[in-house]
């Protein structure tokens, strides 16, 4: 499998590459080793339930899936335990949504591959891939405008850092590509335990009221919905005693 996380189109000669173009990533890519359960999963269960995805290919969501439903995204599933309840969760109401993980991790996305064989889910597809990336507008990304229900991103990447505020996932031009592949009342729902992330969060999205309405009202951070499963990075927060703040949008 090629790395989209790491593929160019066209690479620039060296002489050519002005020397401060570096893409400012959201992630660090930390391989790690994948356990043998993981690279099994990878080999038996990749054809089946991951997507294979290169920048400048138009995707097809409802071929993805065996049921034709609404596709919810999940950005930064980490090792997919949540993802993966949820859509066991839903599955189980009966016929709902779909949902579709994208992780640049590649040990969380052999982690996810072995959950969705544990739990038997139909309704959930997985990929390895770059999310500014997949969400940029035609012709380098993939979806199609207003082709998702919803949008979610848990725990994201803090930053803390001043100098590493723009590595943030959340910021205006993100926002916007977001806005793009949802459809009209979709959603859009972070959660971090990170406070100020989570103020600039607020900050970022209630600036733009002509694409997303506040559902808490503007300026406020919502009830933490009931359809949000524990994360592993949610645990680990609360253990350090961090106060968990969702946002939720809906796209206007
Ligand atoms: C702090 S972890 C949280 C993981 C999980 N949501 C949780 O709550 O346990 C953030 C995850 O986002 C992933 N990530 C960061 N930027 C990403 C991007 N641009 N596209 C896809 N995944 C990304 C990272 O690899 C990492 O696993």
């Amino acid at each position: 499998m090629t790395d989209p996380t790491t593929t160019e189109k066209s690479a620039p000669s060296p002489q050519a590459a002005p020397l401060h173009h570096r893409p400012v990533r959201s992630f660090v890519l930390r391989e790690g080793r994948l356990t043998a359960g993981q690279q099994r999963a990878f080999e038996t269960l990749w054809p089946r339930f991951g997507v294979d995805w290169q920048p400048g290919e138009p995707l097809d969501l409802p071929a993805l899936f065996d049921t034709p439903q609404p596709v919810a995204l999940e950005i930064g599933f980490g090792n997919g335990e949540s993802l993966a309840a949820q859509a066991a969760a839903e599955a189980e109401r009966g016929p709902g949504r779909n949902f579709l993980g994208l992780e640049v991790h590649r040990p969380g996305v052999g982690h996810l591959l072995l959950e969705i064989e544990r739990l038997d889910l139909t309704n959930l597809r997985v990929m390895r891939a770059d999310a500014r990336a997949l969400l940029r507008p035609p012709p380098d990304g993939g979806l199609p405008d207003a082709s998702l229900t919803g949008v979610q991103l848990f725990f994201p990447d803090p930053w803390p850092k001043q100098r590493h505020h723009k590595r943030r996932i959340v910021q205006p031009d993100f926002m916007r590509d977001v806005a793009r592949v949802l459809a009209p009342g979709g959603f859009f729902h972070a959660a971090t335990d990170w406070a100020p992330y989570a103020a600039h969060m607020l900050e970022v999205i209630d600036a733009l009221p002509e694409l997303y309405q506040n559902t808490a009202g503007r300026g406020c951070f919502a009830e933490r919905p009931a359809s949000r499963p524990p994360t592993k990075f949610e645990r680990r927060g609360e253990r350090l005693g961090h106060r968990v703040f969702d946002l939720v949008y809906r796209r206007r």
